[in-house]
């Protein structure tokens, strides 16, 4: 992407990062931390990042990922990133000092979802590298909650990954002090299962379904499947989406998803821009 495309976003920083710590954390995942104050003051929770190597032009586009924490003091920015491809393979090569291009903080976040009176339950559920957006997400309705505790959620984070080595983060997590519930396909750890089947439990069924509100992030299956058992339910869920970029910008198109209209007619958003988090009852699910 070039220079000057993103220089005409205002809202959108462009600048080099220093990789801080770069480490793997679990199966297939590893977490990064970059030293770049003038990106981690304008963050928000649910937003993303697209990230860069600054030597040599493979791949050549950037990638896009959540933004599992920034710190406005510290000027630190962290991410949580799976292993799958090129890009991702050549980020782990990245040591303490070695720069990176970062330009940012991308899409609508979790704000989009924000109600004027919080509900009681918020329930996030993540899948994999999905527990990314939800960290910081966390971490503000704390803050948030510290103001104004009349209107606080009680927070449910709930964890689902093939097995216990792919789980990441989870004691961080726990150290907020939310409510953390696990869920693997093996039974290694937590609940045996998809993290749907850890729901029950959390939202029986006289739950009042305007007290609730699912926040979700992982992959299509996980969310085609929350979204589903959400419109069963009549719960309120929103997905952060995770479909392949290239410029971020609003610019190629490359990230459209079908959404539905308030006609019900079928139109076009693009994830970058429009997304990343979406109403789940707009998506198209089949
Ligand atoms: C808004 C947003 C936030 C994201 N946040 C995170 C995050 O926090 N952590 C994280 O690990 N990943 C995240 N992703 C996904 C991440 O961008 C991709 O995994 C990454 O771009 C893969 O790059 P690569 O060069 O390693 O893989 P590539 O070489 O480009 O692809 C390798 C394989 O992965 C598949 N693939 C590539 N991108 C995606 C994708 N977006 N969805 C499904 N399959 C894909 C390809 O089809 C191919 O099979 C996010 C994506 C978006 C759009
Ligand atoms: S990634 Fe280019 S328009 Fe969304």
């Amino acid at each position: 992407m070039s220079h000057d495309c993103i220089s005409q976003r205002k809202d959108v920083w462009t600048g080099v990062g220093t990789t801080l710590e770069n480490r793997q954390i679990a199966d297939s995942t590893w977490k990064i931390s970059i030293e770049a104050p003038e990106f981690a003051a304008r963050v928000a929770s649910g937003k993303f990042v697209m990230l860069r190597l600054v030597a040599g032009d493979d791949p050549l586009l950037g990638r896009p990922f959540a933004i599992y924490d920034a710190d406005k003091t510290s000027g630190r920015v962290e991410v949580v990133y799976a292993v799958v491809g090129k890009g991702t393979k050549r980020l782990t090569a990245l040591r303490p000092g070695d720069q990176l291009r970062l330009w940012g903080p991308l899409g609508n976040g979790w704000g989009v979802a924000q109600r004027e009176k919080a509900p009681k339950n918020l329930v996030l559920v993540a899948g994999g590298v999905g527990n990314a957006p939800f960290y910081l997400l966390i971490k503000e309705q704390l803050e948030a909650a510290k103001k104004d505790p009349a209107n606080a959620p009680k927070i449910t984070y709930v964890f689902g990954a093939r097995s216990a080595e792919r789980l990441s983060c989870v004691e961080e997590f726990r150290a907020l002090g939310v409510d953390v519930r696990i869920a693997t396909e093996d039974g290694s750890a937590g609940t045996k299962g998809f993290v749907t089947d850890a729901l029950p439990e959390i939202l029986p069924e006289d739950v009042d379904p305007a007290d609730v509100q699912l926040l979700c992030c992982g992959p299509s299956p996980m969310l085609r499947a929350l979204a589903k058992y959400s419109a069963a339910r009549g719960f309120e869920c929103w997905t952060s989406l995770e479909s392949p970029m290239a410029c971020g910008l609003g610019i190629c198109f490359s990230c459209v998803v079908d959404w539905k209209t308030d006609d019900g007619t079928w139109d076009y958003k693009r994830t970058c821009i429009d997304g990343p988090v979406f109403d789940a009852s707009r998506l198209r699910w089949d």
